[in-house]
């Protein structure tokens, strides 16, 4: 059985005394919750001090980006192994944002997810098709081009640790999130091209989160749906409350 994951990505939000106060209600309530796994994302600035603050718990450490050479000069970039020394268990690579603001591509993407995987950490591989790829009917075609080429050279033994986050961009911080009819849709497609890349039997171990104004009250009829695994959640996940409560939603 693949094991519920809930993420949160604060996203450029919260200073480091605003993280360590919301990471800090957020381990009172969680944990003692074992069922599924939580992975706060905090910006780079508070990383360390989420760490410490979550450190002998169940809640895991989530990074938002990285930059796939070891080290170096590359001015303003952070690496894997920097991320593996600070205590990152995963990494949210190619969110939308990242796409759309700075010009991330499939490739980028790729080269990022390899350099996370070396270091032992699992990416969040975000993929999601915009409004008028939705409207023009290309929604399966474009989350193909995504999953196949921002996984490519991913090894077989490699895949059960990535994460794949499907957000349809048009859901992102709008309010309309996917039906879950339309989540499970294209999570089964997302399953079936990791099946054509690999095999069945390896795809099924591979967590699909949905993404795209995820909330308390819709968490639940998503979750159900077969291929729905967790939740990367964005604008909900920076209130303890409503992080909790979609987390606790996920059980039982
Ligand atoms: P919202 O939950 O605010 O729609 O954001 C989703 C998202 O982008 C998570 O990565």
């Amino acid at each position: 059985m693949r094991r519920v994951i809930i993420a949160g990505n604060w996203k450029m939000n919260k200073n480091i005394s605003e993280s360590m106060e919301l990471a800090n209600s957020i381990k009172r309530a969680l944990y003692d919750i074992l069922e599924i796994e939580i992975v706060l994302c905090p910006p780079f600035t508070s990383l360390s001090d989420v760490k410490e603050i979550v450190m002998d718990t169940n809640i895991m450490l989530g990074a938002q980006d990285v930059y796939w050479e070891k080290e170096g000069a590359f001015t303003g970039e952070v690496s894997a192994p920097m991320l593996k020394n600070i205590g990152c268990e995963y990494c949210i690579v190619g969110h939308s944002e990242r796409r759309q603001f700075f010009h991330e591509t499939n490739e980028t993407v790729n080269r990022k997810a390899r350099a996370l995987l070396k270091e032992g950490i699992s990416p969040i591989v975000c993929v999601g098709e915009r409004l008028e790829d939705r409207k023009a009917g290309s929604t399966f075609a474009v989350v193909k081009d995504h999953v196949e080429n921002s996984l490519a050279g991913i090894t077989r033994d490699e895949i059960p640790k990535v994460v794949i986050a499907y957000e349809p961009v048009w859901a992102i911080g709008t309010g309309l999130n996917a039906t879950r009819q339309e989540a499970q849709e294209v999570h089964k497609y997302i399953r079936g091209c990791l099946s054509a890349m690999h095999d069945e039997e390896i795809a099924n171990l591979v967590r699909i989160q949905y993404g795209g104004s995820v909330k308390p009250e819709n968490i639940k009829e998503l979750i159900s749906e077969p291929d729905v695994d967790g939740a990367l959640v964005g604008g909900a996940s920076l209130k303890a409350d409503s992080f909790v409560q979609i987390a606790r939603n996920c059980i039982g």
